[in-house]
């Protein structure tokens, strides 16, 4: 009998957990975008699909109420902002991206974001209680005393190496081959 009730108890234990997450450092690139030679660059219906996609990946690992990795303590569907930080770089695609991917990530609160006035009268949020996240910009330079004051990862930038390697690619089969078969 006793060890019945004890099999019992062990069954309704939720799976042991490998990990506790207390929190995450996402980088996060830019989803597919118009090219820059064509200025205005903007962030394609693709690419906002693409960083959408991306970030509700992220929720359902890390934020959502069955995430399989929920970070401890955060917010699971309505967007807590003291427990979220987000920068992007002051730039049309950036800016964009950053916002479908929190899109993915804290998608419209719906009737969560419902609120009761004084005068009993209920007022739910525009466009299905869509959730405003500030993105603030960052400098694209190491400007700040330590890295993490600025987020900004271009491992590319000012390196030599990486621009012989882009130009190689240049004259790679798989560009030639793509380049033909997309005829401007
Ligand atoms: C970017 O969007 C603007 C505004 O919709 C448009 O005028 C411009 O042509 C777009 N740029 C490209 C390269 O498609
Ligand atoms: C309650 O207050 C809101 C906001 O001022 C107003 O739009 C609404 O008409 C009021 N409702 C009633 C029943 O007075």
């Amino acid at each position: 009998m006793l060890l019945e009730a004890s099999l019992l108890s062990l069954a309704a234990l939720p799976l042991v957990r490998s990990e506790t997450v207390l929190g995450l450092y996402i980088f996060s690139r830019h989803g597919d975008r118009t090219p820059k030679i064509l200025a205005p660059t903007n962030l394609t219906s693709l690419g906002a699909e693409q960083v959408y996609f991306s970030g509700g990946y992220y929720r359902n690992r890390y934020v959502a109420s069955d995430a399989t990795s929920p970070i401890r303590g955060l917010s699971r569907d309505t967007a807590a902002l003291q427990q979220l930080t987000v920068t992007a770089p002051i730039d049309n695609v950036l800016q964009s991206s950053a916002q479908a991917f929190l899109q993915g990530l804290y998608p419209p609160a719906g009737s969560l974001s419902t609120q009761e006035l004084r005068n009993d009268t209920e007022v739910t949020a525009p466009l299905g209680g869509y959730q405003y996240i500030p993105i603030n910009t960052v400098d694209n330079s190491f400007s700040g005393t330590t890295p993490e004051d600025s987020p900004w990862l271009q491992g590319g930038s000012g390196c030599s190496n990486a621009v012989v390697s882009s130009n190689n690619y240049l004259s790679s089969t798989e560009y030639l081959t793509t380049y033909q078969q997309n005829p401007a």
